[in-house]
């Protein structure tokens, strides 16, 4: 056989591999696990040397935490093969090892607003099964929720956006307040710069973008900070094309932060990949992820 059209038919295979792991990437749920220990806050400017990427599990981490938390964001329902069950499933394993304090979803119920429906009835699976384990289950909104009326009253779940409530360790008296800032949609955003809850015990944010933390006022930076929104990237592609040239306004990207476990500027922080697929029904090299997030007071 000609060996231009060898080489051909290998480049076309691999082009039908890549589509074929496109779309089965998002069927493939990570369950995972995150330490975030209690840091000084340093304050000043955020920058590429001052983001610390970090594992998991840091070195000499392992113990018993304050809080155990179930945290999933960005379902995106028009496309999410990651059923609620699927979920569901993962909320019951974790609660079954360690026991929860809270389930914690991260915002952008859809793309979409006319798809809504599809999102509350997904949520509402899920705040039915955590109602079931006796488990709050709190949510902040994405950028793609913004103009959702009623969404927490509809998916089930308890809105933080400019609320908050204190949570008590399960090995001490030491309490922190959740709480969360609201996010303003894709277009002229308003980016909050102080918090609703006090700076008298550990504060836990939960931002769905995590360059709200760019935005808060030094003395309103949290101990730990809980977010989604990049998916991971989604489609990872050479040279972050999809930061660099796609979405180019997001800019912790610009600093390397995109998902993982970080402490950025004394603020641990942790970004989730999401569950399911914006804009386009692919995932690659960023698996959906559902985390157990342990946090040290
Ligand atoms: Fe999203």
């Amino acid at each position: 056989m000609d060996t231009f059209l060898v080489v051909l038919m290998i480049f076309a295979a691999l082009i039908l591999l890549y589509i074929l792991w496109c779309l089965a990437e998002p069927f493939f749920l990570v369950n995972d696990r995150v330490i975030l220990k209690r840091s000084e806050l340093k304050g000043g400017d955020i920058s590429k040397e001052t983001v610390k990427k970090l594992p998991f599990i840091p070195q000499g981490s392992e113990g018993a935490p304050d809080l155990r938390l179930f945290f999933f964001s960005d379902i995106h329902s028009e496309w999410c093969p990651v059923t609620a069950k699927r979920i569901n499933n993962s909320i019951r394993k974790a609660h079954e090892n360690g026991g929860l304090d809270a389930v914690i979803f991260g915002g952008d119920i859809i793309t979409y607003p006319e798809n809504a429906a599809k999102g509350y009835k997904y949520l509402k699976e899920v705040s039915a099964f955590c109602r079931f384990l006796g488990i709050p289950f709190y949510g902040i909104s994405g950028n793609h929720d913004y103009n959702l009326e009623n969404a927490p009253e509809n998916s089930g779940f308890i809105s933080l956006d400019s609320e908050s409530v204190t949570l008590t360790s399960r090995k001490s008296d030491a309490k922190a307040y959740l709480t969360g800032v609201p996010d303003s949609g894709k277009l002229n955003r308003v980016w909050q710069e102080n918090l609703v809850c006090g700076t008298d015990k550990p504060v836990i944010l939960l931002a769905h973008d995590p360059d709200a933390l760019l935005h808060l006022n030094t003395s309103a930076r949290p101990q730990h900070m809980l977010s989604g929104h990049f998916h991971g990237g989604q489609m990872k592609l050479p040279f972050r094309f999809e930061f660099n040239v796609l979405r180019t306004t997001d800019k912790f990207p610009k600093l390397g932060v995109i998902q993982g476990h970080f402490n950025i500027n004394g603020t641990e922080v942790f970004i989730s990949r999401g569950v399911g697929c914006g804009i386009l029904p692919f995932r690659i090299f960023s698996a959906p992820e559902a985390t157990v997030v342990e946090i040290c007071l």
